[in-house]
């Protein structure tokens, strides 16, 4: 707090990520007694509750990245979309038509609607509480052109209703996932393998496009996204 004066409170992770809602456990060091923060990343700002919702700067380079390749007029569905920040990356930096945006925890769904407002992106950012399953299923079946799914855990379970969003015409996936990797293994070519086993099943004309690991998680750990492509 001395030599960064703009920090006013200072927490401790005392747990791993975990449960439904991606959340961590915090002890309390410093300052004032409160998690509720604003964050500023490529001209968004999110507001956030640490403690309730989950946030990651480490994704920084991922969102951005992710948002250089919407395509005008694109329609997008989020399916894990948290307190908002690969949605509304997306929103001011590309020019999607909808990026309709899901997440079943009601704190990151109340910053995600606060977020929305903070960032004036109102007419393209639909907020959509509940389960990504259901919420696809019941509103959003063949209407997206690209579906996100940076939820690594269960990506893989929910890889049936990414392509159930999708247009007849086909489009992208972004999987997330995490692998693991002996030393002369490529964590990549790993979830390429165990991800394209399921495509087969599921649909014949897809191409994993591109692939990288987001970030190392733990020894010979890794998160990865691949960005794969359907057709018809
Ligand atoms: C790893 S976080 C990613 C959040 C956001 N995309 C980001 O980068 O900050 C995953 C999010 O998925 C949400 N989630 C978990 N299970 C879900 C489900 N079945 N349907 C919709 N959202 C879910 C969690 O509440 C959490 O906010």
């Amino acid at each position: 707090m001395d030599t960064h004066r703009e920090v006013k409170s200072v927490w401790r992770q005392v747990s791993s990520v975990s449960g439904d809602y991606r959340l961590r456990r915090l002890e309390f060091l410093l300052g004032k007694k409160t998690t509720e923060t604003r964050y500023k990343e490529h001209g968004c700002v999110y507001k956030t509750d640490l403690r309730k919702a989950y946030f990651s700067p480490r994704l920084s380079y991922e969102r951005l990245r992710i948002a250089g390749l919407i395509q005008k007029g694109e329609a997008v569905l989020n399916m894990f979309a948290g307190v908002g920040c690969y949605s509304i990356a997306i929103a001011k930096h590309a020019e999607p038509m909808k990026v309709y945006s899901i997440d079943i925890n009601p704190y990151a769904f109340h910053y995600l609607q606060e977020n929305i407002r903070l960032n004036r992106v109102e007419k393209t950012v639909v907020p959509i509480q509940g389960d990504a399953k259901t919420v696809t299923e019941n509103k959003l079946q063949n209407v997206v052109d690209r579906v996100l799914m940076p939820l690594p855990e269960r990506a893989y379970e929910y890889l049936d209703y990414a392509l159930l969003a999708l247009k007849p015409m086909g489009g992208w996936i972004h999987y997330y996932d995490f692998e693991y990797a002996k030393k002369n293994e490529n964590p990549v070519e790993k979830a390429e393998t165990k991800v394209s086993e399921k495509m087969r099943i599921l649909c014949s004309n897809f191409q994993v496009g591109f692939g990288r690991i987001v970030r190392p998680i733990g020894p010979r750990w890794y998160q990865v996204v691949l960005d794969i492509h359907l057709q018809n």
